[in-house]
């Protein structure tokens, strides 16, 4: 017979949501044996968005110690004996394959059984594949993908055997795009960047937040190649890539490929048995599904967003880090008899490279205001650009800030003032965020 385990808490997941949510749980009280964590992982939750950032930066010796979760929030790593100590059962290397909610069962690729009380769902999401966008010979030697340790490892040990003649190409023009370029080019790769989009972060960035990152970009050699797409690869003899297509006509040579088109919330164990909107699991203020005892975190879940109003899905750590803790007090408070107020959650987007290192809070919807200094070659760059809707000032951008800054900022995007003109808001740029 298959063996069988009980918990009273269960979350599929050791991601940033997993890792932040036994944080939680722990914070609020936890008996030895009451929570597992399962996760397919080989290694202990860790800060994934530093797999991009210090986790690749050859320079400065990486180790997965210094990215243990919670080095997010400055908060003690949760180092695997910290699990341990609290009597946490943390699974890793082990995929959940089935799950049935309505028995609260869930098995994995060992054939165990897991039985659980309450379900907290933190699957994250997966990157999609080149072939999966129509790429033709996708499948060659060193095209790479970022998501796990191993991902960053395997593109380390290429970057260092190809380090003599790197040519790399990335493909996609996005966040992960962007870091991954600069972790190339610090390293000493010829680096080309090619995307379809008019410029870069296209999503998210202004035309004007977007050329001061190209500029920047190209003083430190990344070519940058626009509106065209990769449709496929040639190789050598050992079927390692030599050169990426473009739909263009276009060759480039390349012994490493990177791609960062996109990725998708990993929510298939729990097709049909739950509620799904906009992709993800459909979750209310407090991370509930609409199954009884199953919440769902960080990447999966479609909440309502209080601030702006609708449901969103936010593929971003902080709203894991949040979820994670909102949804592991809601079920501490209702097994109280007792209810916390509902998630209200302010945006916040950040992304690092070179010496760049920017900050998002709000909403970027309206009319965009730039302000201070965006010219690449300056020495000290600093810009932001705030988006103002209704004679309000709904989210700001800044390159360049210090931490008060950062602070003033997000209370701006938080308190939404009205203002009386862009160019006023133009004039007083930053100030008009620090004096609030
Ligand atoms: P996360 O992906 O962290 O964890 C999901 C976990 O579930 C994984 O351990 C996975 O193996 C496991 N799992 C999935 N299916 C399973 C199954 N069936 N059984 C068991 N386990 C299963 N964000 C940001 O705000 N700023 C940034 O700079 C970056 N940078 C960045 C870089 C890179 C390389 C990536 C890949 C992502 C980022 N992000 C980011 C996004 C950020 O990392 C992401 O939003 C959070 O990790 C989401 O946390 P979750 O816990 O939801 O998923």
């Amino acid at each position: 017979m298959a063996e069988e385990k009980s918990y009273k808490y269960v979350i599929t997941g050791g991601g940033v949501a997993g890792g932040y949510a036994a944080r939680e749980f722990s914070n609020q009280g936890l008996k030895p044996g009451e929570l597992a964590i399962i996760s397919k992982e080989p290694v202990h939750p860790f800060e994934r968005p530093e797999l991009t950032k210090t986790y690749i930066d050859l320079e400065v010796n990486p180790t997965l110690a210094n990215i243990y979760v919670c080095a997010g929030t400055g908060e003690a790593k949760q180092y695997p004996n910290w699990y341990k100590e609290k009597g946490i059962d943390l699974i890793v290397s082990t995929e959940i394959v089935k799950a049935d909610l309505a028995s609260k069962t869930l098995v994995s690729d060992d054939g165990k059984i897991y039985k659980y009380q309450t379900l907290l769902i933190a699957t994250g999401s997966t990157n999609i594949r080149l072939s999966e966008i129509g790429v033709q010979e996708a499948d060659v030697k060193n095209i790479f993908y970022l998501r796990e340790i191993e991902d960053s490892d395997e593109l380390s040990f290429a970057m260092e055997l190809y380090v003599q003649r790197g040519k790399a190409v990335v493909i996609g023009g996005g966040f992960l795009g962007l870091e991954i370029s600069s972790a190339l080019r610090a390293n000493n790769h010829e680096v080309t960047m090619v995307f379809p989009e008019p410029w870069i972060i296209h999503r998210f960035f202004t035309a004007e937040i977007a050329s001061f990152y190209e500029g920047y970009c190209a003083n430190k050699g990344i070519k940058i190649i626009k509106g065209t797409v990769a449709t496929g690869f040639s190789t050598n003899s050992d079927g390692e890539v030599t050169e990426v297509k473009l739909e263009d006509g276009r060759t480039l040579e390349a012994n490493i490929v990177v791609a960062g088109v996109g990725a998708r919330p990993v929510t298939s164990l729990f097709k049909g048995q739950l509620e799904e909107e906009k992709g993800g699991i459909k979750t209310d203020g407090f991370f509930k599904t609409s199954v009884p005892d199953v919440y769902a975190l960080g990447d999966v879940a479609t909440f309502p967003m209080k601030m702006y109003g609708g449901m969103r899905r936010v593929e971003h750590a902080d709203n894991a880090r949040k979820s994670a803790a909102q949804a592991v007090k809601a079920i501490k408070a209702a097994e109280e008899g007792k209810t916390i107020p509902d998630y209200d959650y302010l945006p916040y987007f950040y992304s690092r490279f070179f010496n760049l290192s920017w900050k998002f809070y709000g909403d970027n919807v309206g009319e965009s205001v730039l302000f201070g200094d965006n010219d690449p070659k300056s020495p000290k760059p600093k810009f932001g650009t705030y988006w103002v809707k209704d004679g309000k000032v709904v989210g700001v951008f800044l390159e360049g800030g210090t931490q008060e800054e950062h602070k003033a900022i997000a209370k701006v995007a938080r308190a939404q003032p009205s203002v009386e003109s862009l160019d006023v808001l133009s004039e007083e740029g930053l100030s008009f965020a620090t004096k609030f």
